[in-house]
């Protein structure tokens, strides 16, 4: 059956990361059958497709993020086979699948790398990957000064004289984009899902492939004033040409394969990654990283709709993912507050107001679902999952933590297996534990306890996303002249979205309300709360 091929662009994307998603094994670790046997939560909850973090073989160096074989599945999580019994689940169930795609990197253990180290300097192996001689008389000293995104140098020495760069942890070297196998053999894996039916990629750090490592190399001070696509190895012009051969590939089948770029990019240089020629969509974090705030979220809303027309695509709107502090605990803290060092006090220092960062963030997932566009949810937050801030040291297993020397608490927060059920082993995440230590107030949260329960956040998050679906129309919206501390408009055919981001309650726009994210007050909008409400007869 030909399907239409702009599903994706006003589309509902729940981002599942696999391992801490449903265990059916008992090993505390999520997997494949569990993501199955799930499928009934996400069709209740009404999302049109899953992004799934990354799967595929790895020493968990990194999340999952470090791949050791791009075209198998982690032993520890499932087989092929049950990739396809859960792609097929999720099909039957009209829910599309896009996985997740890791081009910046390998992991250390994959083949092509352990050929690398073996071969030696100067070897044809090397040339995947970007090894370069060290500075000082034998190469003691690695080659630029520049910082890794989890800390320390991009540079790992491995004993010859040679150092290979790593953006990300040493167990991550980056590939070499410059190298026919490298371009080839990601075509290569971009096929082979799409053959087993994948709908759609998510590309991770997609502005990083292209680099510049001419000599003289800059040093990290100086690399901060290279910007719009004069960095050595961040958002160059050069990264597009390998997407480009990547939409011809998503072309050849029916409907295309669509793709997602996740590039921390500066909005004006976004439309690039949502061209139709190349990945045809782009995150824009720009509302993840900005406080509650009328003004920020209306200005952000009229820009990213402008830069998305731009590039011919449709916008994309996140406020949560497995990279960053949950928005209901980002929204009970102080605006501005250091989120890491809230962290690094186990929770406490700020004091979170535990109630009203849920009341603002289910405001403001009701507001982004009524914006043109696809949103992305983040497995979890349809309970309104809190950060769980106070996971001890010695559990944490992001690499920052480490790498930081303990400055940087790491994403393990937002990365709790799931709660399923008040009781049981693991809140019903599987029979067995679960690999990082879920709080005790999971319980309250736990699926079983909001199925079904009006004003859970469950229930309001499948009421929002019914709706939506009935009343989603074109790409545009209208504003309507508001208060500053309100923000308001319109989508065609008659459905207007407000909230309230002051302390006074204001009036419901007139019409008939079909959802709210917190109770009305005498019929009027408090605040921190949004309304939807229809006006067509
Ligand atoms: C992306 C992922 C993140 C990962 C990094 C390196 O930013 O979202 O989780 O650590 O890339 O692959």
């Amino acid at each position: 059956m030909t399907q239409p091929h702009d599903w994706w662009r006003q589309a509902v994307v729940y981002q599942v990361y696999p391992r801490s998603f449903a265990d059916s094994g008992g090993d505390g670790i999520g997997d494949l059958p569990g993501i199955t046997s799930r499928v009934p939560h996400l069709a209740a909850l009404g999302v049109d497709a899953v992004w799934l973090s990354p799967f595929y073989p790895s020493a968990l160096a990194d999340g999952g993020y470090d791949v050791d074989d791009h075209r198998d599945v982690d032993p520890k999580i499932g087989t092929l086979e049950q990739f396809d019994e859960m792609v097929a689940a999720l099909h039957a169930a009209g829910i599309k699948l896009v996985v997740d795609i890791v081009p910046n990197h390998s992991s250390n253990r994959h083949v092509w790398f352990q050929e690398a180290l073996a071969a030696g300097p100067g070897s044809p192996e090397r040339e995947r990957y970007v090894f370069r001689h060290g500075r000082g008389a034998d190469g003691e000293l690695p080659p630029s000064d520049w910082t890794a995104m989890f800390g320390g140098s991009v540079w790992e020495p491995v004993g010859d004289g040679e150092w290979y760069l790593h953006l990300f942890a040493p167990e991550q070297p980056d590939w070499n984009w410059n190298h026919p196998d490298v371009r080839e053999d990601h075509l290569r894996t971009l096929r082979f899902w799409a053959d087993r039916g994948v709908d759609g990629f998510r590309i991770d750090v997609a502005n990083s492939l292209a680099k510049d490592l001419s000599e003289p190399l800059p040093t990290q001070a100086e690399l901060a004033d290279l910007v719009d696509g004069a960095h050595r190895f961040f958002d160059r012009d050069e990264v597009h040409d390998v997407y480009v051969e990547w939409r011809k590939l998503f072309d050849e089948y029916d409907p295309p394969r669509t793709a997602v770029a996740e590039a921390w990019v500066p909005a004006h240089r976004r439309a690039r990654y949502a061209s139709p020629e190349g990945l045809g969509q782009a995150f824009n974090f720009d509302l993840l990283q900005s406080d509650f705030d009328a003004t920020a979220f209306r200005t952000i809303v009229t820009e990213n709709l402008a830069f998305a027309r731009e590039a011919g695509s449709s916008s994309t709107w996140v406020l949560s993912n497995h990279d960053v502090v949950r928005h209901a605990s980002r929204y009970a803290l102080p605006a501005g507050a250091d989120q890491n060092a809230w962290l690094l006090s186990a929770g406490k220092d700020p004091e979170p107001d535990t109630p009203g960062g849920l009341r603002r963030a289910r405001a403001a997932t009701t507001f982004i679902l009524a914006l043109p566009g696809s949103t992305y949810l983040y497995q979890g937050e349809e309970l309104g999952l809190a950060e769980v801030a106070d996971i001890p040291a010695a559990d944490l297993q992001d690499p920052t933590w480490v790498r930081s020397g303990g400055e940087q608490k790491g994403r393990d927060g937002c990365r709790v297996p799931l709660p399923w059920t008040a009781a049981g082993p693991s809140y019903g995440f599987g029979p067995g534990g679960s690999h990082l230590p879920q709080p005790s107030w999971f319980a309250d949260v736990a699926v079983d306890q909001q199925d079904g329960v009006e004003g859970s956040t469950l229930e309001l998050y499948r009421q929002a996303l019914a709706a939506r679906r009935r009343l989603q129309g074109a790409e545009e919206l209208e504003w309507l002249e508001t208060p500053a501390d309100v923000v308001a408009f319109t989508r065609p055919g008659g459905w207007t979205c407000l909230t309230n981001f002051g302390d006074e309650p204001v009036d419901v726009p007139a019409g008939r309300v079909v959802l709210a994210s917190g109770e009305l007050v005498d019929g009027r909008v408090p605040a921190d709360t949004t309304v939807w409400v229809e006006t067509r007869v």
